[in-house]
């Protein structure tokens, strides 16, 4: 089971400041915004053991209307989390980078377990060259969405060194440029909307409620969803 900290999720709201606006012991501090994520973690892996329990974040993703632009707070917090989910013997971190590689070969230096990483390529998916952070130590395993999406054999084609079939726009952007051409958002703002974005600069979904950025059926539905 990976548990979801990142993208603006519920464990990713505890952890950043201007979601997480409690001022009970799961707010505020560090060590307080912290402690929902490292809860929730220490209660799965007590039920199904660290092994079998995974953990992904993403530090400074502003999807979902998170605002995590201070860096020496983002460094605090994720340091922090890192530190507190250490004991837990998990399986493994999955950290969806953001611009900052320093940050992740920080977090990945912290981190005693295997370390899995979704590189920041903006405005490529991730590809195969991504490969060679295996190679350097910044990360145990690369993971690959678009592509593999695009080219369900990819362990394969990585394996032999194949060619592989680019990603292509979502099934709706044909349809909804018709429907609304000032404010469709492109296609990299539906498939991973908070890489498009440097620190500070908000993506298009305004609402969670109106529009989730992975539903399927805001992937295929009326592109009127995705303007807040
Ligand atoms: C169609 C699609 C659906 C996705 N769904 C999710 C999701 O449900 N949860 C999630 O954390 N990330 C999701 N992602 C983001 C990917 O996990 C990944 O972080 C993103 O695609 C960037 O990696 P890439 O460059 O390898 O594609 C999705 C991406 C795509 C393209």
């Amino acid at each position: 089971m990976e548990l979801h900290g990142a993208n603006g999720y519920l464990i990713h709201q505890f952890l950043a400041p201007n979601a997480n606006q409690r001022s009970d012991d799961w707010g505020g501090s560090v060590h307080n915004r912290i402690r929902f994520g490292v809860e929730v973690a220490k209660a799965v892996t007590d039920a199904i053991g660290g092994q079998r329990t995974g953990f992904r974040m993403s530090p400074g993703n502003p999807l979902n209307d998170i605002d995590e632009t201070d860096p020496a707070d983002v460094e605090a917090t994720y340091t922090a989390l890192i530190a507190g989910l250490t004991p837990l013997n998990l399986a493994y971190v999955h950290l969806l980078e953001n611009p900052d590689r320093e940050l992740t070969k920080r977090l990945r230096k912290d981190w005693p377990g295997t370390f899995v990483l979704n590189p920041f390529t903006h405005p490529q998916s991730t590809g195969p060259t991504a490969l060679r952070l295996i190679e350097d130590g910044t990360a145990d395993v690369i993971t690959f969405g678009a592509l593999f999406l695009a080219n369900p054999d990819l362990p394969a084609r990585l394996a032999a060194g194949a060619r592989s079939t680019p990603p292509t726009p979502p099934a709706s952007t044909a349809a909804t440029t018709t429907a609304t051409p000032t404010t469709q958002p492109s296609k990299q703002d539906r498939c991973c909307p908070a890489r498009q974005h440097p620190a500070g600069q908000h993506q298009t979904y305004k609402s969670r409620s109106r529009s989730h950025p992975f539903d399927p059926d805001s992937f295929h539905g009326p592109i009127a969803r995705f303007d807040g």
